[in-house]
Order: C-alpha cells, then structure tokens, then sequence
C-alpha cells in the first residue's frame, strides 16, 4: 500500500491553526485574578486567537491595561459599551472555546440559574454548547465545599461544562485547604491537548 500523504497523518494540517483557533477567557471577581494575565500571556505565546472579557468586580483585581496589553485587544466588560454589536450573541458564536479562569462563587451561581444581567451571564446563555466552556472555581474552602456552590457546580457538569480542579494550599484568607485557583500552566495544558484532540475543529 502506498504511503499516505504528510497531511493525511498529521490531522493538525486537515483542521484549524492555532492561530485561527480562539480562546475566550473570562475572568470573575476573585483574588486570584491576577493569574489571568499569566493564563492569557501563556495562550497568546502559544499563537492561539485570545480575547478576555471581565466582569465589573474582576476590575476590583485586576487592572483593564495588563489585560487589555497581553491581548492587544480591547478588554470586554459591558454588554452596553457598543449595543450594536450585541457582544453576547457574538462573542459566543466566536469562542472555539471558553474558560472562566477564575471562577468566583457569585458567577457560578448566576450560570447555573441563567441570568442575563452581565456580559458573561448573557453569553452563557446565549451559547449554544457547540464550544466548551471550562469553570476554574477559585474560592476559601469553606465556600467551596458550601452545598449550594457543589450544586451548582454540579448542574454546570451534568449542562456539559468541564469543572477544572482546584489545588490545595495556603490561600489569601490566611486557612489552608482546596479552592486555590489552577495554576495557569496546568490550564496551559490542557488547552494543549484539547487543540491537540482536534476537538475546536468541529465547532
Ligand atoms: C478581597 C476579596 C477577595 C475575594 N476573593 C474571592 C474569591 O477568591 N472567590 C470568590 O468566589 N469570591 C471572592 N470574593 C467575593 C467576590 O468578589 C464577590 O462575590 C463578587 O460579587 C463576585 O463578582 P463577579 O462574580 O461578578 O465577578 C472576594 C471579595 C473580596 C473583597
């Protein structure tokens, strides 16, 4: 039998680039914040399309100009900043894949019970689960381990969303114990084997 040709084997050339694959990070009110920009500095050296919406408290973290810098793109936060362009319907179409990274408490539970009155809320509804959506809680233990927030959680998974672990360790409350955000490396990779599965292609 004769050889196959390269591209045959290597089922990146048959799908999209990581150029033309994009990730959507949206980052929530939490503390940890901050990592955000290492999680996106890390995606946009990797060559994928990122973009980065926050939520209003997110700016209490973290500051528009460092996200709005490793993105070279506007940074996404009002569904009312350009009505025209009805973000929520549209960015939800764009997004090969989305990843709230962080993931507060408050905007866990407003996914699970759909409401509409931010950005990020309205683009969850608004998508229609042909991209996955990954949830990277990050929170004190005791709020993570609450049954309303398991429930929650819980509900998002049995939806199709992947819950990213937590890690164990000291945390800004000062108590010890699960709830520390991912570390954005170990996002990194499994943003690496979800390209690598070929899965964005199908969206
Ligand atoms: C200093 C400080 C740190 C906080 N860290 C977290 C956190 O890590 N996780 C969390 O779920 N909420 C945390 N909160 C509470 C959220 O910021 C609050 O619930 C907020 O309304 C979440 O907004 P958002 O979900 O719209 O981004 C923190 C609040 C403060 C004042």
């Amino acid at each position: 039998m004769s050889e196959l040709p390269h591209s045959v084997h290597n089922t990146k050339d048959l799908g999209k680039s990581k150029a033309a694959t994009k990730i959507l990070i949206a980052v929530t009110g939490s503390i940890a914040a901050y990592k955000a920009a290492d999680l996106i500095s890390k995606l946009v050296q990797d060559d994928f399309d990122v973009d980065c919406l926050a939520t209003e408290k997110a700016l209490e973290f973290i500051g528009p100009s460092a996200l709005e810098g490793i993105t070279r793109k506007p940074l996404n936060t009002d569904m009312f900043a350009n009505p025209s362009d009805i973000i929520h319907i549209s960015m939800a179409a764009w997004a090969d894949l989305v990843i709230v990274y962080p993931a507060s408490a408050d905007v866990i539970a407003r996914l699970r019970t759909g409401r509409a009155e931010d950005l990020l809320s309205a683009l969850f509804l608004a998508n229609n689960f042909s991209s996955p959506w990954w949830i990277a809680p990050a929170m004190n233990s005791n709020m993570l381990a609450h049954p309303a927030v398991q429930e929650n959680l819980q509900v998002l998974s049995t939806w199709g969303c992947r819950i990213l672990p937590t890690e164990e360790g000291r945390m800004a409350c000062g108590t010890t114990g699960s709830g520390k955000l991912l570390d954005p490396q170990q996002v990194r990779d499994f943003v690496s084997s979800w390209y690598a599965s070929g899965e964005q292609d199908e969206h």
